[in-house]
């Protein structure tokens, strides 16, 4: 992508709205715009880290055994009527009625609809076990919707939803997408604790809060340090026994305030070890049995023919809170940091004399070989001066800066900047794009 081509609205100055690093940095760095309260339009180089995240989220859900499909964002208040939640659910709900009159409402979450499909197709345990998701967005009408996309009204979120035929087949389901959640995040460079969680309005008795320890967060968390430490699980079979990798996590304290218990925490967590902290949600589990199967005859025949309700999990990501809880995770003065695997671009070619016949050939053949290399590159053409384009590139944030211009060139180097580290190197433009490319 070429710099005077592109759409890359960025601001000198810090907007006076945003309470929140990783909010200022979003809205300096032209990620989002705001339209409403809480609601965001998505600006090309906020789209694409967007995009990133949720192809990561995307693969490790298909690598668990979840299948994508895609529901609306626009439901029958029917469906709500039938599982008890349309009343329940209160004030959150953005309810809308069509020229027939029909209740609508903007789907704050799907185990309803989900649930419907499910009971009109499956009728054998011979189906399961079956785990269904999609990335879509949801619409919450929070009371304070804050910090920009971290608690936003309308928010892209992953709902996943696990059916099996007993509460073994549903733990197993559970524990695949516990292990699965470990691995997302660890691939984001975040690291995520799983924690004890209040079941909430979904209900059910068994439930983790997937949370980054971040000064920001909006929640208070209490756990034993080592769990921070721990590595994610990596490559594992996803048909064996999850059991033993989720025990190894599950059996060191951590829960969020709501679940907290002083007098535990104390005496299972040496003094040392004991972390009370600030922590945004970026995952929330749940295992709630039969209650959404049971109210909406959602049944299943077992192996002895008898029909049951089928067990059920919710399983979320907020895919658009992670762009900010990212930021929150990583950033400096000068701007974001991008961990590799999300970043909007993998390098920066900043051509520091556009217009100059050697410096704009280097800047090109750089350019045209990273993309060949398959780096996505953002190629810095303008006519601004060195300055400027350095202090937008550091608050863009892109992994790598290849800096071309006609001093270093009339010397046969280019310069190679590492953004997260400081790192700065002169060498060959040669070599520079070969230690790229072989990235
Ligand atoms: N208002 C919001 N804005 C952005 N992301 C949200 C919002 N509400 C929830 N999420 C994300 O979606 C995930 C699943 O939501 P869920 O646990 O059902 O919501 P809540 O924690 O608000 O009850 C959360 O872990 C969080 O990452
Ligand atoms: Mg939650």
């Amino acid at each position: 992508m070429r710099l005077s081509q592109y759409f890359l609205p960025t601001l000198r100055d810090t907007p006076a709205e945003a309470q929140i690093v990783s909010h200022r940095l979003m809205l300096r760095a032209g990620l989002v715009r705001q339209q409403a309260a809480g609601i965001y339009s998505w600006l090309p180089l906020g789209l694409r880290v967007l995009r990133r995240i949720e192809a990561i989220v995307r693969e490790e859900q298909n690598r668990a055994g979840a299948i994508e499909l895609l529901m609306p964002t626009l439901q029958s208040a029917q469906l709500w009527r039938e599982s008890g939640r349309y009343d329940d659910y209160g004030a959150e709900m953005l309810r809308i009625v069509d020229r027939h009159e029909r209740d609508l409402l903007y789907g704050p979450t799907n185990e309803e609809m989900v649930t419907d499909i499910f009971r009109s197709t499956v009728r054998s345990y011979r189906d399961l076990p079956l785990n269904l998701y999609h990335i879509q967005w949801k619409f919450r009408d929070e009371i304070r919707p804050r910090f920009g996309v971290m608690r936003g009204r309308e928010f892209l979120m992953k709902d996943a939803y696990s059916f099996d035929l007993d509460e073994a087949g549903a733990r197993a389901a559970y524990n695949r997408m516990f292990v699965a959640y470990l691995n997302t995040f660890a691939r984001m460079g975040l690291r995520a604790v799983p924690m004890r969680a209040d079941t909430g309005p979904i209900g059910g008795d068994l439930s983790h809060e997937f949370i980054i320890l971040a000064e920001t967060g909006e929640s208070q968390v209490f756990c034993d340090r080592q769990l921070v430490d721990m590595p994610p699980p990596g490559d594992v079979d996803f048909r064996s026994d999850l059991q033993p990798i989720v025990e190894a996590r599950t059996a060191l304290y951590a829960a969020t305030e709501e679940m907290h218990d002083a007098t535990r925490f104390e005496r299972e967590v040496p003094e040392e070890r004991r972390l009370s902290a600030r922590g945004i949600e970026v995952g929330h589990i749940f295992y709630f049995g039969d209650k959404y199967s049971k109210a909406m005859n959602a049944t299943v025949h077992g192996p002895d023919g008898v029909e049951r309700p089928v067990q059920m999990g919710s399983y979320g990501i907020g895919v658009s809170r992670l762009v900010g809880a990212v930021i929150e995770a990583s950033h400096d003065e000068a701007g974001i940091v991008w961990p590799d695997a999300i970043a909007p671009f993998d390098v920066a070619v900043l051509n520091l004399r556009a217009g100059d016949g050697a410096t704009d050939a280097a800047a090109q053949h750089a350019y045209d070989t990273l993309g060949r290399s398959g780096l996505e590159a953002l190629l810095d053409d303008t006519a601004e001066r060195p300055g400027a384009k350095f202090s937008v590139m550091e608050l863009i944030g892109i992994p790598w800066q290849l800096v071309i211009g006609p001093n270093g060139l009339a010397r046969g180097v280019v310069e190679l900047r590492h953004r997260a580290s400081g790192e700065r190197h002169e060498l060959s433009l040669e070599s520079a794009l070969s230690k790229l490319g072989s990235r």
